[in-house]
């Protein structure tokens, strides 16, 4: 069937029929942001995903989120509108060698950053997001020694803030190691008074030139919060378009890639289009279903997470 002229219009229509709610993250196209019910970082997505009435939930956003919400809510259909939207930090973290480095630190703690698959949760005790990773870590035992996967580079940042030590399985996003720091340098020269927000997934060296380091809720509220009238911002540039919505009033600007590609933008995120979640909503494909054994098993971390961030 070929698609509607009006795409807005006609998912918006399916969206009623199936009572269906839209769940986006910030690294979406605009367009999908402008039709979502609901846009938000990690943590709040699959908080929305796990309280929410409706019948259908359509993730825009990346094949571990799409997971989450279903572990979260298996009574629900979980639509993701390309199913190739995977993740790399997931990819770098394949569930049996995860296994054999769990067999390696038996004593430790096991957290892992939520951007993980549900055999990589199913193996974990803790399960974290890039806004509570922090304050979850601190609230462990101190005598415990913990291992921290997939992120190392999120893992070192919450190192450095909780103060405990952890053993970091060495993965990183594609993503946020191409920012070049030559740009970001330039960038600041020519605008003194800004201030420089990064995620916490970037690399040590970019993070030491940051003023403020969070999760993409958190530098959306930095930017609003904030005295400062201009911002660099070291993230995937699909949380601009909030920003810019947000405080109109106020300059944001994207950090290139190294090269100056435009390998900034996450491609797994950006697999998803207009036209695929129309597609997904009017044929309800792809779904994404789950083993049974499975989903309890990595259910039972993410519920901890879900308590001791409240
Ligand atoms: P958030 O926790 O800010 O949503 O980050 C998710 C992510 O994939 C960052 O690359
Ligand atoms: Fe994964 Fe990086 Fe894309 Fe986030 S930006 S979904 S961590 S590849």
């Amino acid at each position: 069937m070929p698609a509607p002229a009006d795409l807005p219009a006609a998912i918006d229509a399916l969206r009623r029929e199936r009572n269906a709610v839209i769940l986006a993250h910030y690294y979406q196209d605009d367009a999908i942001q402008d039709i979502a019910d609901f846009i938000g970082d990690s943590l709040e997505l699959s908080r929305k995903a796990a309280n929410t009435d409706a019948d259908v939930i359509v993730f825009c956003g990346v094949h571990f989120m799409a997971e989450t919400a279903k572990i979260l809510s298996p009574e629900k259909t979980v639509l993701l509108p390309d199913l190739e939207a995977g993740c790399s930090l997931a990819d770098a973290c394949p569930a049996d060698a995860f296994a054999a480095f769990r067999a390696e630190h038996p004593d430790h703690i096991v957290v892992s950053y939520i951007n993980c698959s549900a055999a990589v949760k199913a193996q974990s005790d803790l399960i974290c997001t890039s806004s509570n990773a922090v304050d979850l870590v601190k609230q462990l035992p101190a005598d415990r020694p913990i291992l921290f996967a997939p992120d190392q580079n999120l893992g070192r940042w919450v190192q450095s803030q909780s103060g405990r030590e952890l053993t970091l399985w060495p993965g990183s996003c594609i993503v946020h190691e191409t920012f070049s720091e030559q740009a970001l340098l330039q960038l600041k020269l020519e605008h003194p008074g800004a201030e420089v927000l990064a995620h916490p997934e970037c690399q040590q060296h970019l993070l030491d030139l940051a003023d403020y380091i969070g999760s993409t809720s958190k530098l959306l509220h930095r930017a609003e919060e904030s005295s400062a009238t201009s911002f660099i911002v070291l993230t995937e540039p699909g949380i601009l378009h909030q920003m810019r919505l947000k405080v109109a009033h106020k300059q944001f600007f994207e950090v290139p890639g190294a090269d100056g590609c435009s390998c900034n933008a996450c491609p797994y995120m950006r697999l998803n289009t207009l036209e695929k979640l129309w597609q997904c909503l009017n044929t309800m494909q792809p779904e994404l279903v789950m083993d049974e054994q499975l989903r309890q098993r990595a259910l039972a971390p993410i519920q901890r997470m879900l308590e001791m961030s409240r």
